[in-house]
């Protein structure tokens, strides 16, 4: 048996919370295998809003396992609040089990974190401020502690000279912290993280997949804030692409079968960095207030923008993707014209039709008008059903893409969910 992988086509945010739990009823193990608390993943069902950020989007499905991947970074402070918001809800949650080798960020991380984008200034990324790019970078520098070293008698000395090299680098950047609380806080939240069964989650995943299990990969933000193929400096501090899942989880890139790459109708961004289809006018604000455009972890005010054709074929090529989802076509309901961005012009006059390595700051979109549909699509329960201009919006974006759409979604709730 083969595993899925689900991901983001745009900067994040694309709905990929909601569509793993939809999606879930068909799989025996959902997996999330990158980025840590900046995610905000939103389900909602029975009334019920609910946003994750380091549990996989499965949780609320019994019978189902849902795993951290070691290419998680995991915030044992979020950890627990997630957990205890789920225990409010009194439902009965899913299996929970964690890599030992998902690294842990630490509270002189998100210090760290806040001190850089400090020291930055008007160059600042606009990163969440949950230490994710610190973490990362001792991961990469091998300095890093793991969920596995918890248990390990030279856990507090491990964590004390980790924290001591850390203070070295708040006092270069002059950065003034008080650091008490956080510990003790974090130390107390480590209780709830060594309650879940900690496993070598890469050899589970193998023998699941041997098994015949149905695994599907959730990943976090999205491909235009993969380290790699992003928008660079501009992007997070892991690779959110469909190779992230291969070593995010362990699985070998001939045990993947389907690539479900989504997005959204338009485009949008939160933090900085280039974004060529962004709108400054009103339908950019009617599409940020109809569509409650606000980020799922720190609150912040989305940037709204057009569709982006050049950046959804980059993301399609780079992840492989074999089926597309498009969320929140219900949004763009009531806009006579709709835009797609299908190049750019740049600052020299040069007409380009991918994103160039050079800054894309000063890329002017070139659009193509689409007509719009006026009806309201939320009550839609048959895609059948749906106004012709949306069809026709499908039908160009499928044959533009050369991929094709098997769901549009129209609202936020499990049921708003068209199948193609
Ligand atoms: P994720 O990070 O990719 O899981 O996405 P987020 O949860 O951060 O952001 C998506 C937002 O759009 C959430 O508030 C969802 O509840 C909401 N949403 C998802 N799909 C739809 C849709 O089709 N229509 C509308 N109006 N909202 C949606
Ligand atoms: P989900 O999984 C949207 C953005 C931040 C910032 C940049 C770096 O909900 O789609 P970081 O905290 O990683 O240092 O921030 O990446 N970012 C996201 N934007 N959705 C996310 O996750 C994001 N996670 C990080 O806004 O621009
Ligand atoms: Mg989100």
């Amino acid at each position: 048996m083969k595993t899925d992988i689900l991901l983001g086509l745009q900067w994040g945010d694309e709905g990929k919370g909601k569509i793993v739990d939809v999606l879930t009823n068909k799989y025996d193990i959902i997996a999330r295998f990158q980025g840590g608390p900046n995610a905000g993943h939103t389900l909602e069902f029975d009334g019920i809003k609910h946003v994750l950020h380091t549990i996989p989007s499965g949780i609320f499905h019994k019978g189902v396992t849902n795993l951290i991947g070691n290419g998680v970074v995991i915030d044992p402070v979020i950890f627990q609040k997630e957990i205890l918001n789920i225990e409010k809800l009194n439902i009965e949650y899913s299996k929970l089990l964690i890599s030992k080798k998902a690294h842990l960020i630490l509270p002189t991380h998100k210090l760290l974190d806040a001190a850089s984008e400090k020291a930055k200034g008007k160059l600042k990324i606009g990163s969440t401020l949950k230490g994710i790019g610190p973490t990362y970078m001792d991961k990469t520098g091998r300095n890093g502690l793991r969920v596995g070293d918890i248990s390990l008698p030279k856990f507090k000395e491990k964590y004390t000279a980790l924290k001591n090299k850390h203070i070295q680098l708040l006092n270069f950047y002059d950065y003034s912290y008080s650091l008490e609380e956080l510990e003790n806080e974090w130390f107390q939240s480590l209780e709830i993280l060594k309650k879940f069964e900690h496993i070598d989650s890469e050899h589970y995943i193998n023998q699941q997949i041997k098994a015949g299990k149905k695994i599907l990969a959730e990943g976090a933000q999205g491909t235009l804030l993969d380290i790699d193929f992003g928008s660079y400096p501009f992007v997070t501090s892991s690779n959110t692409t469909a190779a992230g899942a291969c070593t995010g989880l362990g699985i070998a890139p001939n045990k993947i079968n389907e690539v479900f790459g989504i997005f959204k109708a338009y485009c949008t961004r939160v933090g900085s960095g280039p974004f060529p289809s962004e709108l400054f006018d009103d339908i950019g604000e009617k599409i940020g207030k109809v569509g409650n455009e606000f980020g799922a972890t720190t609150g912040r005010p989305r940037r709204c923008g057009w569709i982006d054709i050049p950046a959804l074929k980059y993301a399609i090529h780079i992840n492989g993707v074999t089926k597309l989802m498009m969320m929140k076509a219900d949004v763009l309901s009531g806009i006579n014209k709709i835009k797609a961005c299908i190049g750019y012009t740049t600052s020299d006059d040069k007409k380009i039709d991918y994103l160039p390595f050079e800054n894309s700051d000063n890329l002017k979109p070139i659009y193509k008008e689409i007509e719009g549909w006026k009806e309201d699509l939320t009550n839609l329960n048959d895609l059948d059903k749906a106004p012709q201009a949306l069809h026709n919006y499908i039908n160009w974006l499928e044959k533009t893409l050369e991929t094709p759409i098997t769901i549009v979604s129209v609202g936020p709730n499990r049921t708003q969910t068209l199948h193609k």
